[in-house]
């Protein structure tokens, strides 16, 4: 714990005497970070934090991530490496020369964002909670919004090509997922219990199943993206200019509405994520920062209010 204060004061003299010129949040070609260091790459304001945690808090275990920084309590992660395996101590995670975001555990390449033609000139932790890599024309050639894992955070677009799931389950396989549903002339968002791999083969009745679905949406040209915004509303934006709009929730707070979340880079007032939790709902939970000294997580809206409506929960078949 001392430890870390001094390292935080440390960071803020830096910021301090660097001034404007200060570039603590970029991140050159060649910097890197070892799984054994408890050191990360920090958001401008110290919000969110990119590097290796412990995986299930186990301290041989660890897995690439970001995580609220600066909050008390458990840590909550709100991005993973979806397609790498957890690493040993041994890890290496770096931004190479050629712009690659790499991991490497001893002798093997676990992850890459595949990014060495991409002209990459250097990395941000955003205040937003995004990592990005940018190229020489400060275009994103990969940011960690376009590969969520199981939580989505204000402005964070979910396109219908994207899906949030939970970890495949460790006995059997299957995981949950939040995602848009196509039918022929509607979608919707939808949550659904993958079936594991090994049941491809059983029966059609053993089909994927999805146990809540939100509002259709018919016949829309343009876009469609389900988003969460600033002010706690979480629906789907459409259109050519992103300007209609279905909401799933609406925070009754919300005056400027859906359609105004957009992909700023500063600090949100209040830090909100919307949560696929392993237990196969969605909730949607603001830090409660409160003068009276109440500093938690409070549940705002969740999809599913009886668990036993999701499949597999309460000893029902699906
Ligand atoms: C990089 O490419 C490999 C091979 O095509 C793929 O398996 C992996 O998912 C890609 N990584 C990312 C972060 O997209
Ligand atoms: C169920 O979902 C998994 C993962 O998305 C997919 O591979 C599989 O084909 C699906 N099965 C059915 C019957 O739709
Ligand atoms: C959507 O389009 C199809 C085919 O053009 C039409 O049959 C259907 O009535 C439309 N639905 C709505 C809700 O407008
Ligand atoms: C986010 O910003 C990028 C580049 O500035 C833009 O191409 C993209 O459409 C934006 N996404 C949303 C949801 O506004
Ligand atoms: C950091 O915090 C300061 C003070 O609250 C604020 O003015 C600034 O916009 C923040 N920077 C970012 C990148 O969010
Ligand atoms: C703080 O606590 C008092 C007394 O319990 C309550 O009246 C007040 O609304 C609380 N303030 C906030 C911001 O919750």
């Amino acid at each position: 714990m001392a430890t870390t204060t001094s390292c935080w004061i440390l960071f803020y003299l830096v910021v301090a005497s660097f001034g404007e010129y200060c570039m603590a949040s970029q991140i050159g070609l060649g910097s890197r970070l070892l799984a054994r260091e408890d050191r990360a790459w920090m958001s401008d304001n110290g919000t969110f934090a990119f590097g290796f945690t412990p995986e299930d808090g186990r301290d041989d275990q660890f897995q690439i991530a970001v995580w609220f920084a600066e909050l008390p309590g458990d840590r909550i992660t709100v991005w993973t490496a979806r397609d790498s395996r957890p690493v040993t101590n041994n890890a290496i995670l770096e931004l190479d020369t050629t712009g690659n975001l790499v991991l490497i555990d001893g002798d093997t390449t676990v992850w890459m964002s595949n990014t060495s033609g991409a002209s990459v000139q250097y990395a941000v932790m955003s205040e937003t909670g995004n990592f990005i890599l940018y190229d020489i024309e400060k275009y994103t050639a990969w940011q960690s919004f376009s590969h969520p894992s199981d939580t989505l955070l204000p402005n964070q677009p979910l396109t219908v090509s994207l899906e949030l799931t939970t970890s495949k389950s460790a006995s059997h396989g299957g995981y949950y997922s939040l995602k848009m549903l196509q039918q022929p002339t509607s979608l919707s968002l939808a949550l659904t219990y993958n079936l594991p791999e090994s049941y491809v083969n059983l029966p059609e009745s053993y089909a994927n199943y999805s146990y809540w679905q939100g509002p259709d949406i018919s016949n829309v040209t343009g876009d469609v993206v389900a988003v969460l915004d600033e002010a706690g509303s979480f629906g789907i934006v459409y259109g050519e200019s992103l300007d209609g709009a279905v909401y799933v929730y609406k925070n009754d707070g919300d005056e400027k509405g859906l359609s105004a979340a957009s992909n700023r880079s500063t600090r949100l007032a209040v830090l909100r994520r919307l949560t696929l939790e392993t237990n196969g709902n969605i909730r949607l939970y603001r830090w409660d920062d409160d003068i009276n000294g109440s500093r938690q997580w409070v549940p705002e809206w969740a999809a599913v209010s009886n668990p036993c409506d999701i499949a597999g929960i309460c000893g029902r078949r699906r």
